[in-house]
C-alpha cells in the first residue's frame, strides 16, 4: 500500500480524473462470497483512502463556501475524485445509494442489489464481526463493499431534513442540479449508502 501513502501525501491530480463509474453499471451479478483477507484488507485501504479526501474537502469548502457553495463543489468534485483515486490505485471506485442524489450512484445492477441487502443485514447483526465484504461477479473481477453512514453532524445540512436540518439555501442549491434527489431525511449514524471497489482479480 505505499503507492496509495504517496499518493495521498502528493494530493490528487483532480485533471486526470477520468470517469471510470461508467464501467460499474452493467448487468453484473455477484456469483461468490470472496473472504480472502488480502482483497478485504485493500479494498478498506482504497475507500478510507477516497473517504478521507472527500470528507476533508467537503469539510474545507463548507468553511470556504459554506453549505449552499459546497453544494456545487459536491456537484462538480465527488465524482472525479473518487474517480482519480480510483485511477491512482488501478480500482474502480463507486458510492451507490438506494434513495441517491446522483441519479448516477443509484443501486441497479443485481449484484450490487444484491450486496446491498447483504450490507443491510450485516449492520443490524450485532454477531457480525466484519461489517464489509468481497463478492466475486460475473465479469470475473473482484468488489469490495463498506457502508456509508451519516457519521458526521456535517452531513446533515445536506442530508439531514428538508424541514430543519438542510438550510434553506443549501436545500435550493440542491434541487436545482438535482431535481430526482432522493437523498434527505436521514438521521445521525442511518446507512446512508455503499463503497463498491472494483479490483482486478489478479491480486497485484
Ligand atoms: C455540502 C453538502 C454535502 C455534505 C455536507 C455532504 N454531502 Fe453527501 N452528497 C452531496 C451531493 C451534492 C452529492 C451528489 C454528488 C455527485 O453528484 O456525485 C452527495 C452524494 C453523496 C453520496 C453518494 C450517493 C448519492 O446520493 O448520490 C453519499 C454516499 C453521501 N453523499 C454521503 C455523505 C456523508 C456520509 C456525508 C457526511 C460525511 C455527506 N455526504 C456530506 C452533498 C453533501
Amino acid at each position: 500500500m505505499a503507492g496509495i501513502d504517496k499518493i495521498f501525501k502528493k494530493g490528487v491530480n483532480v485533471a486526470a480524473a477520468v470517469f471510470l463509474t461508467a464501467a460499474c453499471h452493467n448487468t453484473d451479478t455477484a456469483v461468490a462470497d470472496n473472504n480472502d483477507e488480502l482483497y478485504l484488507h485493500k479494498g478498506d485501504s482504497i475507500t478510507s483512502l477516497a473517504q478521507r479526501i472527500l470528507v476533508s474537502n467537503v469539510m474545507q469548502a463548507i468553511q470556504t463556501k459554506g453549505v449552499a457553495g459546497a453544494v456545487s463543489f459536491c456537484n462538480e468534485r465527488a465524482m472525479p475524485l473518487t474517480d482519480s483515486v480510483a485511477m491512482a490505485v488501478h480500482a474502480g471506485i463507486a458510492r451507490l445509494s438506494d434513495k441517491n442524489r446522483n441519479p448516477a450512484n443509484a443501486i441497479q445492477t443485481p449484484g450490487d442489489s444484491l450486496a446491498w441487502q447483504k450490507l443491510k443485514a450485516i449492520i443490524t447483526d450485532t454477531l457480525a464481526t466484519k461489517k464489509h465484504f468481497v463478492l466475486q461477479h460475473s465479469d470475473g473481477n473482484m468488489y469490495y463493499y463498506k457502508a456509508i453512514t451519516i457519521a458526521m453532524p456535517a452531513c446533515l445540512n445536506c442530508h439531514g431534513s428538508k424541514d430543519a436540518g438542510i438550510a434553506p439555501d443549501a436545500l435550493a442549491a440542491i434541487n436545482q442540479k438535482y431535481p430526482a434527489d432522493k437523498a434527505t431525511g436521514y438521521k445521525m449514524g442511518e446507512l446512508r449508502g455503499m463503497w463498491k471497489t472494483k479490483m482486478s482479480n489478479t491480486n497485484e
